[in-house]
């Protein structure tokens, strides 16, 4: 069976080939980055309008590398939701178009699913149950993963997420969008422990997570500097706000693993390309005996390969899309 998979939730225009087995035949990734960074943020209509000059291209460039036409594919997945609205339609739309016109299966995929599910098309895969922390622009949550369909959210942020958290301090030092690779980068030449940025716990059984107050207290800090920071203060902004957005994380996912018992984490979202938050979680798992499935980074990001997985468990289980389904902007599953 051959898969073709789209996703268009934000602001990259993905399409893959993918086997079931977790083959991945070939995954194309077309991001927007130029078009949002002079916003230091993504504009929604710019956004939809340029998935509307991708899509075709991306897909046909998927199906080019995977060496295959349109004729070989037996079933398409496309991002429902979680997203922006007018950029899923795009691509769902067109998941949607194309399977009518060749009278093929085609499933919605929830975007959370796909990032849930990402570790599974690398080996060694991890059995279920898993505990797995999704983290990302949009995202930071917590899930128990009980198999392919079954998800239980244990936790999830109140206000920002983490990924959302470092593209807002990154604008506040001006280091473009998105933040969390600049951010990343100067951090590795900072100090850590240089700024006590606060660590919002929520209580001590909170597996939620709050990023807030930190944006706050690091514009505070940026403020009381006059706002001319030198390089090294600036390294060691980033440091220090990487440590605490860190230590939350880390604390909260061995907490979580603690709850559920599993002796699993996954990583997934944007923000799992973080060196400093895979090196940190890796310790910790590695001291309490659990074992950790990070993917690689392409794998973390938003892509289509993780939507053409999660849409043929889908498929398995009989929940085909409707011609007259819609696309949705909240995750049922968050
Ligand atoms: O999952 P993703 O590609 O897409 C959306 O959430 O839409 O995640 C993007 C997020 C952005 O907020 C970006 O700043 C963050 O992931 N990110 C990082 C790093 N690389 C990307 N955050 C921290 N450190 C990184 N190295």
């Amino acid at each position: 069976m051959l898969i073709l998979a789209i996703e268009s939730s934000c602001d990259d225009t993905a399409a893959a080939v993918l086997e079931p087995e977790s083959r991945i035949r070939s995954s194309v990734v077309s991001s927007q980055h130029e078009i949002h960074a002079r916003f230091g943020g993504i504009v929604p209509e710019l956004a939809s309008r340029r998935h509307i000059e991708m899509i075709r291209p991306v897909v046909d460039e998927a199906l080019a590398q995977a060496g295959i036409g349109l004729d070989d594919i037996d079933l398409i997945a496309a991002t429902q939701g979680p997203g922006l609205v007018g950029s899923l339609l795009v691509g769902f739309t067109f998941a949607k178009a194309v399977a009518l016109a060749r009278g093929l299966p085609c499933v919605g995929v929830d975007h959370m699913a796909g990032h849930l599910l990402s570790c599974l098309l690398e080996n060694p895969q991890p059995a279920f149950p898993y505990t797995a922390l999704i983290v990302s622009g949009g995202t930071t949550s917590l899930f128990a993963v009980d198999d392919p369909l079954s998800f239980t959210r244990l936790g999830r942020t109140r206000d920002d997420a983490a990924g959302e958290a470092f593209d807002k301090v990154a604008k506040l030092l001006d280091l473009g969008y998105p933040g969390g690779p600049a951010i990343s980068r100067l951090a590795a030449g900072g100090n850590p422990a240089a700024i006590a940025f606060p660590r919002s716990r929520l209580g001590a059984d909170s597996l939620d997570f709050s990023f807030s107050g930190l944006k706050t207290a690091v514009a505070a800090h940026i403020d009381s500097q006059g706002r001319q920071c030198p390089p090294q203060a600036v390294a060691d902004i980033c440091a220090s706000f990487q440590e605490a957005v860190v230590d939350v994380l880390v604390d909260k996912t061995l907490a979580a693993v603690e709850r559920t018992g599993h002796r699993r984490v996954v990583l997934g979202g944007g923000v799992a390309a973080n060196p400093r938050l895979r090196t940190v979680l890796a310790e910790r798992c590695a001291q309490n005996d659990v074992a950790l499935f990070m993917p690689a980074p392409a794998l973390c990001t938003d892509n289509a390969a993780m939507i053409g997985l999660a849409g043929y468990y889908r498929f398995l289980g009989g929940h085909l899309a409707e011609a007259d389904a819609d696309a949705y902007s909240r995750s049922p599953l968050n």
